[in-house]
């Protein structure tokens, strides 16, 4: 998979180099391009903010460099004011061979739609993901309409809350979907029990020593008993969303007499 992410804060990306994603990135699973939006702003001081039109707090970001740099993730348009490492972007698209599906533009944003597990896995699947990380009150609208002839325009909340741009919120979402490319997490099966995985959240985990402070690892965990383990785990599970998530019990269709035997 090939992300791209345009920010005027580059340095905040820095983070997805470390750990799983960073390990990904240097086995080719994972080719990202960082780049700066102000190499795509051509004036002396390299402006990409203008105030409102219709007036208003705050600034907005000038549609033209963002244009300037969408283009050239897509390999398209001249090369930036300042090069960057996204040289070889000409051949990202597999341009010429007329079957590459549409890139997918993520437009951070309080105002998108709410990113969860399952938008998560479906962009996994994707070829190119290009996050644009607005800042100030945001982008220009008119660059949301002009991507939608190039890629498929997502705006995505990360939650009901606001942050100063869209630099954190990328992140969260390129680690979801990242962790979710085959080969990045070593054992896939840790995947599958997951919180959000199936609708449940996850349940309990304990380590060694059994006795800690005075606290002791529930008993059934010590049994060797693996289907009595898979009940219990699976009742703390169903336990623990009805507490927490009742919202996400609700919508479950598949839960059995034994599940429903825990929760009444
Ligand atoms: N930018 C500011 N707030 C945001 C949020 N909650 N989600 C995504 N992008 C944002």
């Amino acid at each position: 998979m090939r992300i791209d992410v345009v920010s005027i804060f580059p340095d905040y990306l820095e983070g997805l180099t470390l750990s799983l994603i960073g390990k990904a990135i240097d086995q080719g699973l994972l080719d990202l391009g960082v780049h700066d939006l102000r190499d795509f702003a051509f004036d002396r001081h390299r402006t990409v903010d203008d105030s409102p039109y219709g007036g208003g707090a705050g600034m907005v970001m000038k549609a033209e460099p963002w244009a300037l740099a969408l283009e050239h993730v897509l390999g398209r348009g001249p090369a930036p004011a300042e090069a960057d490492s996204a040289a070889d972007s000409q051949d990202r698209l597999g341009e010429g061979t007329g079957e590459a599906p549409r890139p997918i533009l993520i437009v951070p944003s309080p105002a998108g739609e709410v990113f969860d597990q399952r938008i998560a896995e479906d962009l996994a699947h994707a070829q190119h993901l290009v996050f644009a990380c607005g800042r100030y009150e945001g982008i220009d609208q008119r660059v949301l309409d002009w991507a939608g002839e190039s890629f498929d325009v997502r705006p995505m909340s990360i939650g009901d809350y606001v942050l100063n741009g869209g630099e954190v919120a990328s992140m969260v979402m390129i680690e979801a979907v990242s962790r979710l490319i085959p080969g990045v997490i070593g054992n896939p099966e840790s995947l599958t029990e997951e919180s959000h995985e199936d609708g449940l959240l996850e349940y309990p985990i304990f380590t060694k020593p059994a006795t800690w402070r005075g606290h002791e690892v529930p008993e059934i965990l010590l049994s060797g008993n693996h289907a009595a383990i898979a009940r219990w785990r699976r009742d703390r599970r169903l336990e623990r969303t009805a507490e927490v998530r009742p919202d996400l019990l609700a919508e479950l269709s598949d839960l059995d007499a034994a599940d429903r035997a825990v929760l009444d």
